[in-house]
């Protein structure tokens, strides 16, 4: 049976976010250099944008101050979403009285790593603050018009959408008698929609909505009310399926609902995914976890018209599940420790990712190095590794992506690659390797899922670090003790 998966009372205070956020996190947030936040070849972003579709997630100004979620976040998502935000409550608590500092730093942080912004959200029944659910009936379209105006117009220019009206349908495909119905009827979606796209003409216009994935009565509701809305020449560009799945049961329909939407001249999108299950969670979980995420991303590239993907959190440590679903959690692809999961794993190979190590189904995998060295090139061989690196850096850290690839004759099986790192950098995080030591010369080690490297291929791994100035590169790379090409 259907729980709402939205509690009255936000599991986080946003008070408490407010100021949370550290000057420096702010000013770092602010300070990469647009243009060097890459996409990397194998990452969910870069493999995703390689295919036209975005791969997203979504973050609270709180997350900011989270060194390792920022720096997954910033390499492997190119699609952003303010968890709470922009929200109502968030940016205008009191009436005519709007704070955009949380939503700002967010899309600052968006911007500096050239990812796309997702605005969340203009009307919604929740999170709404209690002054507008008291107004009298006469006075509610003065200030839903007034929030998207001033709101919208705030972030005019920066948003690739807006997900104009969340939630609007209760589960058996009725209006949701919210205080916007009941001032103006169903007639609100259209006025706010036409408000939003005076506001801000560049960005998409979406409605947004949960359990509306497959063929049932709220999504018939939504279809039905988007096609009168498109009849009628509204402004409204997209229909945001919030997929916030269980596991086992991503809808069989997801792909011909999806194909209804688009049918209409409507793009969809995968706005807030993730796939909980009862905790703990255990290999089947995982597993049957991995196989949805595949599903839902190989639905979305085979919709002509479904232009990407957001999971709702980064990992699952961060995630809003065990707060509203008590028992239950880990949804999202990363664990506690911003490990990927299977599902990480399946939905790079479901992008077309190479080099996809096997899922470890383990629930909170501890891969251990185990590097055995077993490529002796004679001394004719010359280099027989190759390294490319992707630098992202701000003004006191940075993360680096380093591609190592074979170009030996013989298969690697365990690597251990070592380099210099520049004065004054020191390691704060590694992935796809451990990472050893801090700083000064440091050797990093395959994981159990990536000790091989077949001639020809290539694995990679990254880390983050602080720097007290110098933010280059690392050099001088060394596999299993054989001094790499130039890359
Ligand atoms: C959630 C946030 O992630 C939580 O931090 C907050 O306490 C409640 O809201 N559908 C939505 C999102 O559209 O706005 C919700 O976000 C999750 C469900």
């Amino acid at each position: 049976m259907f729980r709402t998966p939205h509690p009255r009372r936000p599991r986080r205070a946003l008070g408490a976010l407010a100021v949370s956020v550290s000057a420096a996190a702010v000013a770092a947030a602010g300070l990469i250099p647009a243009g060097q936040a890459g996409a990397a070849a194998n990452t969910l972003r870069g493999l995703a944008e390689a295919k036209g579709i975005y791969f997203g997630t979504a973050i609270g100004q709180g997350d900011l101050n989270n060194t390792t979620l920022t720096a997954v976040a910033g390499t492997q998502f190119g699609m952003l979403t303010p968890t709470n935000e922009m929200k109502w409550e968030s940016v205008e608590p009191s009436p005519g009285s709007f704070d955009f500092g949380p939503g700002d730093r967010i899309v600052a942080f968006g911007q500096a790593h050239s990812m796309r912004l997702r605005g969340h959200t203009l009307v919604w029944h929740n999170q709404l603050p209690s002054w507008v659910d008291k107004l009298p009936t006469s006075q509610v379209q003065t200030a839903m018009r007034n929030h998207i105006t001033t709101t919208a117009g705030h972030y005019k220019g920066k948003l690739y959408a807006w997900d104009v009206v969340n939630e609007l349908f209760n589960e058996n495909g009725t209006f949701r008698e919210d205080a916007f119905y009941r001032a103006m009827g169903s007639g609100y979606v259209a006025d706010a929609l036409r408000t939003a796209r005076a506001a801000d003409p560049g960005a998409k216009l979406y409605l947004n909505d949960y359990n509306i994935e497959g063929l049932n009565a709220k999504s018939d509701a939504l279809y039905n009310l988007a096609k009168s809305l498109k009849s009628q020449g509204v402004p409204l560009d997209g229909v945001g399926f919030q997929a916030h799945f269980v596991v086992g049961q991503v809808p069989a329909s997801l792909k011909a609902n999806l194909e209804r939407f688009t049918a209409l001249g409507l793009e969809v999108a995968v706005t807030e995914l993730d796939d909980r299950m009862q905790l703990p969670p255990d290999s089947t979980k995982l597993a049957q976890q991995a196989r949805d995420y595949a599903n839902v991303v190989t639905t979305c590239l085979a919709v002509k018209g479904c232009v990407g993907l957001s999971q709702w959190d980064v990992g699952d440590g961060d995630s809003w599940i065990p707060g509203t679903f008590p028992g239950e959690g880990a949804g999202t692809m990363y664990d506690n420790n911003y490990q990927p999961k299977p599902a990480y794993y399946a939905s790079v190979d479901a992008l077309g990712g190479s080099s996809t190590p096997s899922p470890s189904p383990t629930p909170t995998p501890t891969p251990t190095p185990t590097p055995t060295p077993t490529l002796t090139p004679t001394p004719t061989d010359g280099a027989a590794c190759k390294v490319t690196a992707e630098l992202n850096a701000w003004n006191t850290g940075l993360t680096e992506n380093l591609r190592v690839t074979n170009t030996g004759s013989s298969t690697v099986n365990g690597w251990a690659l070592s380099f210099t790192l520049p004065t004054g950098q020191t390691v704060t995080g590694a992935w796809n390797a451990t990472v050893a030591p801090a700083a000064g010369r440091l050797t990093a080690g395959n994981l159990g899922y990536n000790g091989t490297i077949v001639p020809g291929g290539s694995v990679s791994f990254g880390f983050q670090a602080t720097h007290t100035g110098n933010a280059g590169p690392a050099g001088q790379f060394s596999l299993n003790g054989v001094p790499c090409g130039a890359a």
